[in-house]
């Protein structure tokens, strides 16, 4: 075999043009790892005759790789065998660096652009998770100066009609007595009575949504609550639905007004039942919890009773409005809508929330948080005597209120009994007349008063007589808590036997405590 190459060819393998070439040393300037790749395609071509192609790097006497092509074509001899191989070489060292460095480029590029897509993402993302939010405390907000609204609109209509309704109740009460021997006029009576009784439930509904109900707020272990009422919420919700509890124990107790709490708790089983009218199941839980920043509620731990039914859920819509007052999807008759908004309102006025969780098909979640106290039940409040207190001897009363027409009925009733009455109707009278000098033995005011309220009025009587019993009547009490104001109540509208019974109740227990 023959190798000849010419002074182009012996530069491009990194040898002198002036030396000598030999095959030998063309094959050993071959890089290693492309050696037996070069020889199978000259023994490819030579065998088959086809053209020779091939790139391989060549290591230079100097240590330095290059890489090379080389095309080659087989020239037949006579008798048609492959004689000679004829070709050419080319250095494509440069072309194969920027091969390298584009396909580094390249693929530093994919790489940059998905680290690039990433962050772009990300800060899309994170701009969609800011929009929701702010979406979400929009919407909270919203709501809740809608509620505060419509909450200001009912509690002072339902405050309003509460007066009007004690004077109509408290007329009624005595017109009775001169009705003697005439049925039918009885029967209309009655009548009347009944009706403001179911007005004067309703705007105690009112009242609990506008959060201006009178509460007796107090340590309430509400394991034990939930528990005492299981038969009561069992029947509510019949056989067809399995009450489970959940219940811890050994929590801290909640400051509410555990009858308020029991009535809320009937109404989410009675919603809940009314959710799942071919039966299912309904789960009453109560934990600790902590609020979140966005459940605007005061830190601290709070007591959280959850109502779970497995029913048939709200829409977004129903779900948005179902605290609204008077909102239900219930047919006529069947729904008052002011199930939820009282439990809301409840709620609230103690420093608690109510929330809702629903999705059609999905169930519904209620849940109740109220704070948590270490105090514990205090029974020394709990001697309230409810045998009847007897008969009272006649007393001198001092009625306060700023609303005429309630005066007067309440005025009526006293006279009635058979007390002696003086009339006030505004703190500054009352207090003009103790200081006057009489002996009064009880004074009756009401709460809500402009200038000087009940309890103002109540602690400056006090100032002037200590020892005066005081009966407070509310109809918006929200008497503040903790204020230091301790003095019976009596919720209005009420009957003249209510009255009759209260102040016989604190003209007992004054005289039990007066000294010798
Ligand atoms: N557990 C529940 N599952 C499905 N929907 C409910 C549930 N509780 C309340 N709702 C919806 O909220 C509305 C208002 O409830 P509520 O204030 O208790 O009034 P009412 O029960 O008188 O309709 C209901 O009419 C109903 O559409
Ligand atoms: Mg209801």
């Amino acid at each position: 075999m023959r190798f000849a190459a010419s002074d182009a060819c012996k530069a491009i393998f990194g040898h002198p043009a002036a030396k000598a070439f030999s095959y030998e040393e063309a094959l050993a300037s071959i890089h290693e790892d492309d050696k037996e790749r070069v020889l199978n395609a000259v023994k490819e071509s030579i065998d088959s005759g086809r053209d020779y192609a091939i790139d391989h790097r060549t290591l230079w006497p100097d240590g330095s790789v290059h890489w090379t092509e080389i095309r080659a074509r087989v020239v037949s001899g006579k008798s048609g065998h492959s004689e000679r191989l004829v070709g050419v070489s080319s250095d494509i060292t440069d072309r194969k660096r920027y091969e390298v460095r584009l396909r580094d480029l390249n693929d530093t590029l994919e790489e940059r652009v998905a680290q690039r897509t990433a962050e772009l993402s990300q800060a899309h993302e994170t701009l969609l998770a800011e929009v929701a939010q702010r979406e979400r405390a929009e919407e909270h907000l919203r709501h809740a100066q809608k509620m505060e609204a419509i909450g200001q609109l009912t509690g002072g209509v339902a405050h309003d009609f509460n007066n009007l309704l004690m004077a109509i109740m408290g007329n009624l009460d005595l017109l009775k007595k001169h009705l003697a021997e005439n049925p039918k006029a009885e029967r209309l009576l009655e009548g009347a009575m009944q009706g403001t009784r179911r007005g004067a439930a309703l705007t105690q509904r009112l009242l609990a949504f506008a959060r201006r109900q009178d509460l007796q707020v107090e340590p309430v272990d509400l394991e034990k609550l939930i528990c005492g009422m299981t038969d009561l919420l069992e029947r509510s919700v019949g056989s067809s639905i399995a009450l489970r509890l959940n219940l811890t124990n050994g929590l801290p107790h909640a400051l509410v007004d555990g009858n308020q709490v029991e009535l809320a708790l009937l109404n989410l089983a009675v919603n809940a039942r009314d959710a799942m009218p071919h039966g299912g199941s309904l789960v009453v839980k109560l934990d600790l919890a902590q609020p979140v920043p966005e459940d605007c509620l005061a830190s601290g731990s709070y007591l959280r009773i959850s109502v779970t039914d497995t029913g048939h859920g709200m829409d977004g819509e129903t779900l948005k409005k179902a605290i609204d007052p008077f909102f239900s999807t219930k047919e006529l008759g069947k729904g008052t809508g002011l199930g939820l908004s009282m439990i809301h309102g409840l709620a609230v006025q103690l420093n608690g929330e109510f929330q809702l969780f629903s999705a059609p098909g999905q169930g519904t979640k209620a849940e109740l948080w109220f704070p948590s106290t270490t105090q514990k039940i205090d029974d020394k409040g709990m001697d309230v005597t409810q045998t009847q207190p007897g008969v009272t001897a006649r007393a001198k009363v001092l009625v306060v209120d700023d609303d005429a027409l309630i005066a007067m009925s309440t005025v009526d009733m006293l006279e009635d009994l058979g007390h002696e009455v003086l009339e006030a109707n505004s703190g500054a009278g009352a207090l003009e007349l103790l200081g006057a000098g009489d002996h009064i033995d009880l004074m009756i005011t009401d709460y809500s008063m402009p200038g000087m309220n009940g309890a103002q009025l109540a602690k400056a009587a006090l100032e002037i007589n200590p020892a005066l019993p005081i009966l407070i009547t509310t109809g918006y009490a929200d008497l503040p808590s903790g204020a230091g104001i301790d003095l019976p109540r009596l919720g209005k509208p009420y009957t003249q036997d209510q009255l009759a019974f209260e102040i016989a109740k604190i003209l007992k227990s004054s005289r039990r405590s007066e000294p010798g």
